[in-house]
């Protein structure tokens, strides 16, 4: 036997016990109490927790974006990641006019192989639907584990919006092959009128940022979606949610028993629209922006009552020089902030605290993701699952720093942030990756996940 984790608290999305789990060839090949196998390595958790590793369904790595590249390649990306207790992340490599679908997914693929720390998917963003030969080309992704597809509601002057009609034949190409629509949801009409009017007013800080793109002009684009889905009966995923109105509608449709899951991300958890208003703004401009108080709590009341699935965190980090073009401007600022390391961190003190139980912290950053994107072998700590273990000491807080993270970037939203328990070991397919504030993995170990479509 490889791995035998004895006497921690296991837990899964639907039960917290104390257990033995025992490791070979990379899976989880038993569980229980006073297990007496030999094993190459032997850990006693006694006092900590053993969680799934979690699954970032969420990260933009390497991404060209805003005049520059995130700062977080393949490497730093799932190094990070590692040190944080995700074994899985999902990638966007984004398919341009005139491009196939496996042949954008080929590309990334070939750059994250000999990079990987942990495990990867892709989700592909389609911008361009070529009617001759793209829309074939559903099935054979789905064949080769792309089992998701997004398409942007917005970001229409970089050329990587769709629009209505072209949403529509995604949602459906992906429901006749199997897949999920994901959709970042914004209205881009809106959203420029907004900017003119505020450059012609010489309004032009970071608070702006949130002003041209307030509650409303997500919440249509959110509405809108739904309303697609509803009306064709297909599978929805909206990422980053963050705002109550479209919140509720989402969770309406759901409801009602269509196909769709909402994910949020840590950071429209914490923040409000307030942090726009900082010295330091210009670091929290992402998008959608972090909304009003009434909108981060509904996002809690759903993480808490069940009705969002998942919580991922849109990992897109730049340089403090490159925040710093839209000093004076803030449509010059790159859109994206960190977050890859600190979700787990972030979710599970959360349940220290009581806001959430531990299962639901699971079930939200592990189980569920892998259930809708279909990691049939990740997501949960059962036999014939691949070993990918966190081990958490509820008892050791953690401040956040740029300093004590493992990416590339320098500067990180979550500076001075105290969570309290923190990750102490993480396995990826039974190997120790991480280790008490040390990355000890290998770039490459990481491997494609090929997901099972939904037919
Ligand atoms: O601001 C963000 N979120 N940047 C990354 C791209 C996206 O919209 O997800
Ligand atoms: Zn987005
Ligand atoms: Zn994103």
């Amino acid at each position: 036997m490889e791995l035998l984790i004895k006497n921690g608290t296991i837990i899964t999305a639907s039960e917290s016990y104390v257990g033995d789990i025992a490791v070979d060839s990379g899976k989880i090949v038993c569980i229980g109490t006073g297990l007496s196998i030999e094993a190459d390595r032997v850990v006693d958790a006694a006092g900590k927790l053993v969680l799934p590793g979690a699954i970032d369904a969420h990260t933009h790595l390497a991404m060209p974006f805003g005049g520059t590249v995130s700062a977080d390649g393949y490497l730093s990306g799932t190094k990070a990641a590692a040190c944080g207790g995700v074994t899985t992340v999902f990638d966007y490599p984004m398919q341009r006019k005139g491009k196939g679908i496996l042949e954008t997914v080929e590309a990334r693929k070939a750059l994250c192989d000999p990079e990987a720390c942990v495990d990867y998917a892709f989700h592909c963003i389609i911008t361009d639907l070529n009617e001759d030969t793209l829309l074939d080309e559903f099935e054979a992704a789905v064949e080769y584990g792309i089992t998701s597809f997004k398409c942007f509601l917005v970001y229409k002057k970089e050329g990587m919006m769709v629009d209505d009609g072209t949403l529509v034949k995604v949602l459906l190409k992906a429901k006749e092959a199997g897949a999920i629509t994901n959709i970042h949801a914004e209205n881009p009409d809106l959203i420029d009128l907004n900017i003119e009017t505020f450059k012609k007013e010489g309004k032009t800080s970071p608070w702006y940022h949130y002003l041209s793109r307030p509650e409303f002009v997500e919440a249509e684009a959110d509405k809108r979606a739904v309303h697609w889905a509803k009306s064709v009966d297909a599978p929805l995923y909206i990422v980053h949610m963050a705002d109550k109105e479209g919140l509720e509608a989402a969770i309406a449709a759901k409801l009602e028993g269509y196909d769709i899951y909402v994910e949020t991300c840590p950071q429209y958890l914490e923040f409000t629209c307030d942090v726009y208003k900082r010295e330091d703004g210009r670091n929290f401009v992402c998008s959608p922006p972090m909304k009003g108080q009434e909108s981060k709590d509904a996002l809690w009341a759903a993480v808490q009552n069940g009705t969002i699935d998942t919580v991922a965190t849109d990992h897109c980090p730049f340089q403090s020089y490159e925040k710093d073009w839209g000093k004076d401007d803030f449509t010059k600022i790159p859109n994206g902030c960190a977050g890859v390391e600190n979700l787990y961190p972030y979710m599970l003190s959360a349940a220290n605290e009581g806001k959430i139980t531990f299962n639901r912290a699971v079930e939200l950053c592990s189980t569920n993701p892998a259930k809708i994107f279909g990691c049939a072998g990740k997501g949960s700590l059962t036999v014939g699952k691949d070993a990918d273990i966190v081990i958490y000491d509820p008892t050791k807080d953690f401040t956040i720093s740029v300093s004590n993270m493992h990416s590339d970037y320098d500067h990180t939203i979550w500076e001075g942030k105290t969570v309290h328990g923190y990750p102490v070991q993480t396995y990826l397919r039974g190997k120790l990756v991480y280790d008490n504030g040390e990355f000890v993995g290998e770039p490459g170990y990481g491997q494609y996940v090929k997901r099972i479509p939904k037919k």
